[in-house]
């Protein structure tokens, strides 16, 4: 782990290694209102970064500029690079992968397939293809369901789905938007310990927008919380959950 302890006074990390993210001045606008408003904020290699914020606080926005859906203003470094100006695939391509809020997968098509088109928009040349498409299969736990049909499964294996096409893109740094939101409750645990492997055995930094504070707590090293695109407070959950203005806007 190369993330820092977090105890100094801006709530920010003493890093021992270069930020992998670097997002800086970062500005969104939708007509007048700004989704994202002057944002800057590091993530560290290793890190599980969380996201948290009311509706409407900007936080797929972010998601969506960061991987190049949208344009921004200001600039996301990803290990030094900037890649603000570059197309989705090639922002994949240079290792970051996300899942949607809402999941998206091909409902026609079956698992293995859904996840060959990630392991495809993350390496169209990939020589092994077949072997890195089981991989994260079974990583995942879909064992089996290869040759399922995506529409006719329940929202977790959707989820799932989503999950190993984003890991066959082999990230660097995958980006996580609400990942629990939907879920039954004896779903949320085995989805919060799939998260773990992912950052632990993968050794993927990961960022992750969630709702759920308990989840939240259990995954993020640190925490930044948004409020109308602006961010109000980065800090080890611990810190942030008793934050005086987190707690008024937040938390309530
Ligand atoms: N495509 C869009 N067109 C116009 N406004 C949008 C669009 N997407 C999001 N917004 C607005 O931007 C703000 C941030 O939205 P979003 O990033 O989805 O928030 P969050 O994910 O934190 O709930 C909201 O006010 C939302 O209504
Ligand atoms: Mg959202």
């Amino acid at each position: 782990m190369t993330v820092g302890n977090g105890s100094n006074g801006a709530g920010r990390h003493q890093p021992v290694s270069a930020p992998l993210l670097e997002v800086r001045d970062l500005s969104q606008a939708f007509g007048a209102m700004l989704a994202v408003n002057n944002l800057s904020f590091e993530v560290y290699p290793g890190e599980v970064f969380g996201v948290a914020g009311p509706n409407g606080a900007g936080k797929t926005t972010l998601f969506n500029v960061i991987t190049g859906f949208l344009p921004g203003t200001g600039a996301v470094l990803f290990e030094g690079l900037n890649i603000n100006h570059l197309k989705p695939h090639q922002i994949c391509r240079n290792g970051i992968a996300r899942t949607f809020q809402i999941p998206q997968v091909f409902s026609t098509l079956d698992v293995f397939n859904n996840v060959r088109f990630g392991a495809h928009f993350g390496n169209p040349h990939l020589k092994n293809e077949n072997q890195v498409i089981r991989d994260a299969i079974d990583f995942v736990g879909l064992k089996g369901k290869e040759i399922a049909i995506a529409g006719n499964l329940d929202l977790f294996h959707k989820k799932s789905i989503m999950i190993a096409a984003a890991l066959a893109t082999v990230p660097k740094l995958l980006l996580l938007d609400e990942p629990i939101g939907g879920l039954s409750p004896t779903e949320i645990g085995p989805l919060i310990r799939l998260i773990q492997r992912i950052n632990k055995e993968l050794g993927i930094t990961i960022i992750v927008i969630e709702h759920l504070m308990k989840a939240l707590k259990e995954l993020s090293h640190r925490l930044m919380i948004l409020h109308y695109g602006e961010m109000i407070r980065i800090g080890t959950p611990e810190e942030v959950m008793v934050d005086k203005k987190v707690r008024e806007v937040y938390l309530g």
